[in-house]
């Protein structure tokens, strides 16, 4: 039996992967470890929390003995390490806040680790760090795409702490020879996406009638995947991936973010029955991102050719699933806006 602990499992990316573990691997045994910040909603895995090969910690990552004591306690195995501040516009205002979490905590967590599993080798062990294609920069020519071989220029505050993070995971392989495995992905989308990021703040202003802030021109290219096909990715290298390599995860699906609100608002027009052209005079330009990264594009051919994943939704299907998921669960979203998802913790878990 293995067991696998989880960082971040609260969050977006990281409750599609808990689900998906704890669901298709009934003999493991998942620990996910969250703090519950602002972006951990435990609602996300309701369906799944009283499984029985499931079991949630809260605590933080940036507490070096909290971490020292859990791996004591735990055999574990595996590590998936999402646990992060993953907000770029939050980066520009508390950058320490970033530094802390990405890079303080990672590091806390490859020492506690290290430090468990040394004593007897590290047969049959795996750390996973799940990161971002920001940490290559910004592309300006339409013609070129990440790789794994992309020099790192990472633009933000919250991708030099991916980036500083990423370098942390690949140092600990080098020097320390541990079994490290990392991944860098493009931008996901899908149910339970933080109402802070692009497509559900749209979903959520378009339905309340509120202005759609467009940064800049509308003019940045984002390449979209679907949050499930991610989890799936994250399954397949964490079992298959080569130790010591580097994954990019994409879905060959790049937006300009003016069409793709413009998509969003036919979508949402159509959905609330409301006359085409509607939502879109909801658009707004308002002032551009600090330092805004024009285009992230990935090039995911070594995961489909090496590991054979490949993502599992055209983008007009997913953003369909997507926006029927936000207006079938207004309740989540309302929640999550007016803060009250922050006591699901305390009414769920607090006596356990
Ligand atoms: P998220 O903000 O939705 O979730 C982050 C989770 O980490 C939350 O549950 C939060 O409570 C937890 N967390 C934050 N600080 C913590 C701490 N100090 N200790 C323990 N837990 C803490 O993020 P997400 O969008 O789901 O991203 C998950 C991971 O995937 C991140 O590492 C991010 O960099 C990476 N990633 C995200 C995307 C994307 O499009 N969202 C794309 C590529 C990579
Ligand atoms: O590329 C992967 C990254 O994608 C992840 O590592 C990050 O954690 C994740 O947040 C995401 O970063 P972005 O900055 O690309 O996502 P965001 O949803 O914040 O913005 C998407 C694009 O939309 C970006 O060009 C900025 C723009 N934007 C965003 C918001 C919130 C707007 O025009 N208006 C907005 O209100």
């Amino acid at each position: 039996m293995k067991t696998i602990l989880i960082t971040g499992g609260a969050g977006f990316i990281g409750s599609h992967v808990v689900r998906l573990f704890v669901t298709k691997y009934p003999e493991y045994r998942i620990y996910n470890l969250d703090k519950l910040t602002y972006a951990g909603n435990l609602a996300n895995l309701s369906d799944i929390e009283d499984a029985p090969n499931y079991t949630f910690i809260k605590g933080d990552i940036t507490d070096a003995k909290f971490l020292e004591d859990l791996f004591a306690e735990v055999p574990v195995d595996g590590v998936i390490h999402l646990a992060a501040e993953s907000h770029v516009d939050r980066s520009i205002t508390d950058p320490m806040a970033f530094v802390m979490t990405n890079v303080v905590g990672t590091v806390n967590l490859l020492n506690a680790a290290k430090n468990s599993w040394v004593a007897n080798g590290f047969d049959g062990k795996r750390f996973y760090h799940v990161s971002t294609d920001e940490v290559y920069g910004s592309l300006h020519n339409p013609e070129e795409f990440f790789t794994e071989e992309t020099p790192y220029d990472p633009q933000s505050p919250y991708s030099a702490s991916k980036a500083a993070s990423d370098h942390f995971v690949r140092a600990y392989g080098n020097t320390y020879k541990m079994p490290v495995v990392l991944s860098n992905c493009s931008n996901n989308y899908g149910p339970n996406h933080f109402p802070e990021k692009l497509i559900p703040l749209m979903i959520h202003n378009i339905r309340n009638n509120k202005p759609l802030p467009v940064y800049g021109k509308g003019e940045n290219v984002r390449d979209w995947l679907y949050v499930v096909d991610h989890a799936r990715a994250i399954d397949t290298i964490f079992h298959n991936g080569k130790l010591g390599e580097t994954y990019n995860i994409g879905g060959f699906n790049e937006w300009r973010n003016i069409d793709l609100v413009n998509l969003l608002c036919s979508i949402m027009d159509r959905k609330l029955g409301r006359p085409e052209g509607t939502s879109a005079q909801l658009i707004t330009y308002v002032t551009d991102r600090a330092g805004h990264d024009l285009r992230y594009a990935i090039d995911a051919h070594k995961i489909m050719n090496e590991l054979g994943w490949e993502p599992s939704l055209q983008f007009e299907e997913g953003l369909e699933k997507t926006v029927d998921w936000f207006l079938n669960n207004q309740e989540w979203l309302d929640n999550v806006t007016s803060g009250n998802y922050q006591s699901y913790y305390e009414s769920m878990y607090a006596n356990r």
